[in-house]
């Protein structure tokens, strides 16, 4: 008995039919992050501390919010970023955010542990549509050049490293709901495995030795631009421009790691005036991602500097709920905001964005 999907006005209502019709552990999966959960709010909070600083009588009647990202063209300043086990939430998996992705031209970003195989995410991709890969480097580093080597060869055009895992945060309410699922396991003694829930299965694909020192093979071994994920401080964005990578991603792992880890918009705030200040805002690509459910989140990003913005569990949500056609209709409602908003504040391409048409006074006050 859900909702008709025409009935889902924006992001959110997804996420209130998904919790009413995923099954138990996928919604545990899907919605967890580490602890308390603090971090994972604050993502969505942060925004509601920047305001606009609108302008009126502009020439609104036609508005772009196209851009580019890592040299693609993108219909809208958004992708899809990884998130893992999309079988969980669906039968079909990740080739459902695929073709999504595909009819309203952005970008997907592949993650290495994905439900459906590598192979089946790219062979899913129409025409000349653009998908990255996010890569966990495992400890065994011939396995990791291998899919590396695997992704460049099949098309990939982005290598997103993520760099804020090096192991999986707690995620309690995941483990609670698998130990419901699989209650009766407790009973033949298996207790640890069972109350470790999703995440701790596949956390042995990750290396915790992983360090910059490693940055540099992996330039030697792709020509796909490199983009670290997870980046939480200006120095780090620092030290990646340092290393010759060619993109960021501001994020805290949409709350699911450091507990306390600041929102990816605040990073940005930050970060972006200490770049200009050294004359590097345009040697690397920023993105960010964590908690973006408006498209006035989005152009509230793009006004501070960022170059797109990654979007994780509403997608997600959408997808499980009511399969391709609730990620269509979620895309096509962040379309509508977005040409609405550019509307509203007075800008008619992205190029217009800017720090003027953002009140960030509050945003350091929690
Ligand atoms: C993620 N994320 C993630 N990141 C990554 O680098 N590799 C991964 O395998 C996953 N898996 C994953 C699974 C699920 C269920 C979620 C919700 C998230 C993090 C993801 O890429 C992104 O940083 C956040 O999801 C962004 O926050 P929102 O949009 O979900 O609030």
């Amino acid at each position: 008995n859900k909702p008709l999907l025409s009935q889902c006005y924006n992001l959110m209502d997804f996420e209130s039919v998904a919790k009413n019709v995923m099954k138990k552990t996928a919604w545990g999966y899907y919605s967890s992050a580490a602890d308390d959960e603090i971090t994972m709010r604050e993502n969505h909070e942060a925004y509601h501390r920047i305001w606009f600083r609108p302008k009126v009588l502009v020439d609104v009647k036609n508005v772009d919010f196209s851009t580019t990202m890592l040299g693609t063209k993108v219909s809208m300043p958004f992708y899809v970023t990884a998130t893992a086990l999309g079988k969980l939430g669906h039968p079909e998996g990740e080739v459902v955010l695929t073709r999504a992705a595909h009819k309203h031209s952005v970008v997907q970003m592949i993650p290495t542990l994905a439900s459906c195989s590598f192979d089946e995410i790219v062979d899913a991709r129409q025409g000349d549509q653009v998908q990255w890969l996010q890569l966990y480097v495992n400890s065994d580093r011939a396995i990791t050049e291998r899919i590396v080597r695997h992704a460049e060869a099949r098309g990939c055009k982005g290598l997103f490293i993520t760099v804020d895992a090096p192991q999986l945060g707690r995620r309690e309410k995941d483990m609670r709901s698998k130990f419901v699922d699989q209650g009766s396991d407790v009973q033949n003694g298996q207790e640890t495995d069972t109350s470790q829930g999703a995440a701790r299965a596949i956390s042995s694909f990750i290396d915790p030795s992983l360090s910059w020192a490693d940055i540099p093979w992996f330039r030697s071994i792709t020509k796909m631009p490199i983009v670290l994920k997870g980046v939480q401080r200006v120095e780090d964005v620092i030290k990646a421009i340092e290393c010759g990578v060619q993109g960021v991603v501001l994020s805290n792992h949409g709350g699911r790691q450091l507990e306390f880890a600041p929102s990816a918009v605040e990073v940005l705030a930050e970060t972006m005036p200490v770049l200009r200040s050294m004359g590097l805002e345009n040697k690397i690509e920023v993105f960010v991602d964590g908690g973006v459910r408006r498209a006035t989140d989005i152009l509230k990003a793009l006004c501070l500097g960022a170059k797109g913005v990654g979007i994780g569990r509403p997608f997600l949500y959408a997808m499980s709920a009511y399969g391709f056609d609730g990620v269509d209709r979620a895309m096509q409602l962040l379309h509508d905001e977005l040409e609405m908003g550019m509307r509203l504040i007075g800008c008619t391409s992205v190029d217009q964005l800017n720090p003027s048409l953002v009140d960030t006074r509050n945003l350091g006050s929690h």
